[in-house]
């Protein structure tokens, strides 16, 4: 049994519908499972990554694990050895290797290090940044035909959520991926008016780029989270500019596929900007 953590999420579903097509036996754990129509076979329990009375029931009987980062998940892996588990999949980030420290990596970096001391194997996956954060402008796309965002200079080499997920399968259902490091990338590196001109390609309309000045992103992003996390996202842009992410054959090289290109991305999630 695989229990799939974040299975409502971009990569979870992903990871939950592919596992499911090879005949893998599934649960889910979620605080909303209604989100999301599983099938029928999918075990679903409802819970809370941060609640150990919650997890428990949904790691008992489960050999393997895809996680995901919660604050306040940190007993997570210790109770999971104690129950047998015996590999995690850990959906990690690429924020740890960059060129300046970070909370987002050190975040990530703490819950590797519980990973690594509760003596259970594991496979760490760390993904640059998600195509699906293109999500954020589907509204300015819509009724302005419009992107705006800052850092328009820094080249991310973003991933499809498909790919991590076809990589976090492969390493729960197969070996050779015990105690392996996984740093994933998309298949060309893009700045975000590179992103913009491609959404327009798809949707046959022009889509134009803003750059928003650095300071006034700051404010706008810190309205709607956390002081701790802008400051974070910030210190990974500039670290991005020191040391950019080079392209990295790790999906091709892990599921024989290579990397889906943001331009399919666009394709498959049209509706949303149209
Ligand atoms: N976005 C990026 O560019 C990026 C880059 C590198 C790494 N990452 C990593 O990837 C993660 C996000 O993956 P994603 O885009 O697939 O997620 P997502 O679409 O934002 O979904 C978040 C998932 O987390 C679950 N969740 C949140 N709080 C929970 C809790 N207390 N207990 C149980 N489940 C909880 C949600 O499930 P329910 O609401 O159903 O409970 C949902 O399935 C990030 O958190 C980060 O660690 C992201």
């Amino acid at each position: 049994m695989i229990l799939v953590t974040g299975a409502t999420g971009n990569v979870g579903r992903e990871v939950v519908e592919q596992l499911h097509s090879m005949g893998q036996r599934v649960r889910v754990l979620s605080r909303n499972p209604e989100k999301v129509q599983f099938p029928d076979s999918v075990e679903v329990v409802t819970g809370d990554l941060a609640d150990m009375e919650t997890v428990k029931p949904a790691l008992t009987g489960v050999n393997k694990v895809f996680l995901i980062y919660i604050s306040g998940g940190e007993e997570v892996p210790k109770l999971a050895k104690e129950l047998g588990v015996e590999h995690i999949v850990f959906l990690s980030s690429g924020a740890i290797e960059s060129a300046i420290e970070n909370g987002i990596g050190r975040m990530h970096a703490e819950v590797e290090e519980l990973i690594r001391q509760s003596g259970v194997t594991w496979t760490f996956l760390r993904p640059d940044a998600f195509m699906s954060n293109s999500l954020q402008w589907a509204e300015s796309v819509r009724t302005e035909g419009m992107v705006r965002a800052p850092f328009g200079d820094v080249l991310s080499v973003p991933i499809d959520p498909k790919d991590i997920a076809s990589v976090a399968v492969k390493a729960l259902s197969s070996a050779g991926h015990d105690n392996e490091i996984y740093t994933l990338t998309g298949p060309e590196a893009l700045n975000p008016e590179d992103q913009a001109h491609i959404i327009g390609d798809v949707l046959g309309k022009k889509v134009a780029f803003q750059s928003i000045p650095e300071e006034v992103a700051r404010q706008y992003m810190t309205q709607h989270a956390p002081e701790e996390i802008v400051d974070a996202l910030f210190k990974l842009m500039q670290g991005t500019r020191i040391k950019p992410q080079p392209v990295l054959d790790t999906v091709e090289r892990i599921t024989g596929k290579p990397a889906r290109t943001y331009s399919q991305w666009v394709k498959d999630n049209a509706g949303a900007f149209r």
